[in-house]
């Protein structure tokens, strides 16, 4: 994708777009933005025309640039402040949430903290001077307000308080909030003199009623000799999760306090030290059910055979190799109030594992006697103890699926099953699409196959399969509690 450099236009060029930019209370590159789509949907604009006036342009978001591929992206203002030693573990905390990260360094921020370390935390350019010819050339100040999802201020020092709270302007750090359009979060730090002083009581209640989110400051002994009080910034964790949390609103948590138990992916039996017997399951739908159910606020814990996929994050994962190690390994994470059984487990192993490598002879192909692994989902589903209250089991079918699902539910004694189709046609096994039929069974007595309910799914990607599932196991787990 090809990039402008405005300070390389044409003269002529960059007058006409101040003059538009200025009168339409845009930057300059939103400008050159609003142009390109005006042009593509041809009903070119003119200078200030039918825009609306610089206040209602500035009520409503202009469009972010930097937002487009669905990131984050905080405007951090670093105040001067002792706390400013803080901010630098804020941005890593930030960018530790694949949330991105512009300083702005306030005169007396540069006291405490360098532009230099700022940049090298946060890999982006830091900015410090409202009157900087190369960033004000298309009004950095407006684009550091606005490109940007939130303006984070941290430390705020009782001074950038009362000038926010006034409404100055006279430095970068004060006009980026005046010009702002975003949510402000502010992290005051301060003497507990300065905090509990009129003046900033006025200004925390002015700036509370102006929208304005403040998380502390907290109480704790000062950097002052011998002072405690109210005044210390929060933890820098502690802003960062605020700051994630005004970005993305915690979502509903219908299995918080359950623990979920999920298998995923082949299981491998061993011939020989280096050869064994697998199937072609890639995990993924596993996997997706164990992000989706920890998304949800279950404790999960997920036991997977060999695959090539990352652990999801906030899930405890056992990786295993075999169906006894995955048997033993599900075992001993019960107990759980749903266990999802997901993984395509071996039925059968080489009875007679080789301690060395198989050897060719001339009396031709070793004999390969099988016996049967345990089977997991029936072991589980018909516990005496510790049986999870809600078994999932997974049926991978290649003919006659909802009959042999049928069949399964009602001899293994799970509670539901997800059937699906394996054969090669469906694209299922290693692919990132599904489709699934859910089976349940009605009242917990009955295990005949007529009282076995049908419920068949469109076709989803893996991940969809996974939210709907657990969608539909929160709604049980929400009428039986
Ligand atoms: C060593 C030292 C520590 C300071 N710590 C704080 C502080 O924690 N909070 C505060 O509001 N002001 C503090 N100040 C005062 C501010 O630096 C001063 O008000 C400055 O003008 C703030 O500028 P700014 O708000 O533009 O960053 C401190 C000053 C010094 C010299």
């Amino acid at each position: 994708m090809a990039s402008i450099t405005i300070r390389k236009l044409d003269d002529t060029v960059k007058a006409y777009l101040r003059l538009r930019s200025a009168s339409n209370g845009r930057s300059v590159e939103e400008e050159v933005r609003v142009i390109l789509g005006e042009l593509i949907q041809g009903r070119p604009e003119q200078p200030g025309a039918t825009s609306p006036s610089p206040a209602a342009a500035a009520a409503v978001p202009p469009p972010r640039a930097v937002s487009a591929t669905g990131e984050a992206y905080v405007t951090l203002i670093i105040g001067g402040g002792i706390a400013a030693y803080k901010s630098l573990d804020l941005i890593r905390r930030l960018k530790e949430r694949h949330i991105n990260v512009r300083c702005v360094l306030t005169k007396a921020a540069q006291q405490f903290v360098t532009p230099l370390a700022a940049s090298a935390l946060s890999h982006e350019r830091v900015y410090t001077d409202l009157f900087d010819p190369e960033s004000e050339f298309d009004a950095g100040h407006i684009r550091l307000a606005r490109e940007c999802d939130l303006i984070v201020v941290a430390p705020a020092t009782a001074d950038l308080m009362a000038k926010m709270a006034q409404g100055h302007a006279d430095d970068l750090a004060s006009a980026i909030l005046l010009a702002a359009n975003r949510p402000i979060l502010l992290a005051p730090a301060m003497n507990p003199l300065m905090w509990n002083n009129a003046a900033t009581r006025r200004n925390v209640l002015q700036l509370r009623r102006d929208g304005v989110v403040m998380i502390g400051p907290n109480a704790g002994e000062m950097a002052e000799a011998g002072e405690a009080g109210v005044g210390r910034m929060s933890e820098a964790a502690e802003i960062a999760a605020a700051a994630a949390d005004i970005l993305r609103p915690p979502r509903p948590r219908p299995l918080a306090g359950k623990r979920v138990l999920i298998t995923a992916g082949p299981t491998h039996e061993p011939i020989d030290p280096v050869r064994y017997i697998a199937n072609r399951s890639s995990g993924k739908q596993g996997f997706a059910i164990a992000a989706a159910a920890q998304a949800a606020g279950a404790d999960v814990t997920l036991v997977s055979g060999p695959v090539e996929l990352r652990d999801p994050a906030g899930v405890t994962v056992i990786r295993v190799e075999s169906a006894r190690d995955m048997l033993h390994k599900v075992e001993a994470a019960l107990p759980a109030d749903i266990a999802i059984f997901a993984a395509a487990v071996a039925d059968w192993r080489v009875a007679n594992e080789g301690e060395q490598k198989l050897k060719k002879t001339a009396a031709g192909m070793p004999p390969l006697q099988l016996v049967e692994n345990p089977d997991i989902l029936a072991t589980i589903s018909k516990l005496k103890e510790k049986r999870p209250p809600l078994v999932i089991g997974f049926a991978a079918e290649t003919e006659h699926l909802i009959d042999n699902a049928k069949a399964k539910i009602a001899r293994k004694g799970c509670d539901w099953i997800v059937a699906n189709d394996v054969s090669p046609a469906s694209g299922v096994m290693g692919g990132d699409r599904n489709t699934v039929h859910l089976l349940t069974r009605e009242g917990a007595d009955k295990i005949g196959v007529d009282s076995i309910n049908v419920e068949s799914w469109p076709v989803m990607t893996k991940e969809q399969v996974a939210t709907e599932l657990v969608a539909k196991i929160a709604k049980t787990v929400e009428k039986t509690t």
